[in-house]
């Protein structure tokens, strides 16, 4: 895994709760990434080092800059932190840029579209900027859901899209705070919904359309449920998570257990309280092992099981790519006492 530090260039606000924090590359080793990666941010907040992924809303090939777009989550440590305290001219520690969430250009494809709610914008404009400017044939359209136009994050970015690409892109914006105006018939009330997905595609070839999700989990179901419903081949739906959602059901099993962990060659016990996953609990007693996307859709966490048995729970994609004895960490609970971990 490569490291880089970076130069805050410029902070952009871009709503009342969110901003974006433009990184000048680096001389030496520029940082190589596609539409819809994203950049792993590091700080220490009061002793502890914290990671958190933040999805590129820059385009490669467009845009000079490595952008981010951070909206404030209530509560949340480091959100709130990159809000309240970083600066132009701060050096940032970032990992190197990951994540599966990315377009290649498909000659069978002829239209695409993306489906997003809140902050889930930020990979979908990196695509998005990215398909208009290197593939002028697609047909784009952006459904994107929000309270209202002054919560909506890369307004202005998207109305100038819409002028440079008059042919290719379509907009929709479903607002829950919906004001109505006979002028604005592309803004809908409410949330996006089965009705508007099965009337907008009745008429499209869905072997020929890609589908990019990036939203809360009732979004994500209710577009897979349309588009199941339209025979929609599920090689062409693709989604971004920014949260784990765990089902307590699935933690029955699970008891609060002592855990050893093996991490740059020193061994220590740790208590797991039912719940926490492995990685959670060794942060909290100051074991800094490394982690990004806690969804467990990465392999920065990847631990070797030596004795002893966990459940990985909540996992969000299939991962064939792991060994028998390969485990998440961010997504590992005990199932027994001996628990032994190497990483
Ligand atoms: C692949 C990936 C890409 C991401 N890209 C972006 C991005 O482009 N922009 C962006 O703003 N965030 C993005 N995130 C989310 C981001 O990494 C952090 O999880 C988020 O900023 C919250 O961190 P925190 O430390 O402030 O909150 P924490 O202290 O970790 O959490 C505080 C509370 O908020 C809840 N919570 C955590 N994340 C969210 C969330 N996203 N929405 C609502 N509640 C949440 C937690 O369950 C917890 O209860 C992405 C996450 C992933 C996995
Ligand atoms: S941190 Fe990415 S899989 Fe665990």
């Amino acid at each position: 895994m490569k490291n880089y530090t970076l130069k805050v260039h410029n902070i952009k606000k871009e709503t009342k709760d969110t901003i974006t924090l433009c990184f000048k590359q680096p001389g030496l080793r520029k940082i190589k990434y596609k539409a819809g990666q994203y950049l792993t941010l590091s700080f220490r907040i009061n002793g502890r080092k914290y990671t958190r992924p933040y999805s590129f809303s820059s385009a490669p090939s467009i845009d000079p800059f490595l952008e981010t777009t951070i909206k404030r989550v209530p509560e949340g440590v480091f959100s709130n932190y990159i809000h309240d305290n970083v600066q132009v001219g701060d050096i940032i520690e970032v990992m190197e840029p990951m994540g599966d969430f990315i377009y290649d250009q498909d000659d069978k494809v002829d239209h695409i579209c993306f489906w997003g709610v809140g902050s889930g914008i930020t990979p979908l404009i990196s695509i998005m900027k990215e398909v208009l400017v290197s593939n002028p044939v697609v047909q784009v359209n952006l459904i994107y859901g929000n309270k209202n136009f002054e919560s909506t994050i890369f307004l202005e970015g998207i109305n100038e899209l819409l002028k440079l690409y008059p042919y290719n892109l379509k907009v929709w914006h479903f607002h829950t705070q919906y004001n109505h105006d006979e002028n604005h018939h592309f803004v809908k009330s409410g949330r996006i919904n089965k009705d508007f997905i099965l009337d907008l595609l009745k008429d499209a070839n869905v072997e020929r359309i890609k589908h990019y999700i990036c939203g809360p989990n009732d979004l994500k179901n209710t577009i897979k449920t349309a588009l199941d419903i339209l025979k929609c081949p599920k090689e062409n739906v693709f989604s971004e998570d920014f949260e784990l959602v765990k089902d307590p059901k699935d933690f029955e099993a699970i008891l609060t257990q002592q855990v050893k962990i093996n991490f740059e060659g020193k061994d220590t016990f740790v208590e797991v309280l039912k719940g926490k996953s492995i990685l959670e609990a060794a942060l909290d007693v100051g074991i800094e092992l490394p982690y990004s996307c806690q969804t467990g859709s990465c392999n920065t966490c990847k631990g070797k099981l030596k004795t002893g048995g966990l459940r990985m729970i909540g996992l969000l994609k299939e991962r064939e790519d792991l060994a028998l004895d390969d485990y998440l960490l961010c997504c590992s609970h005990p199932l027994t006492e001996d628990v032994y971990i190497q990483i």
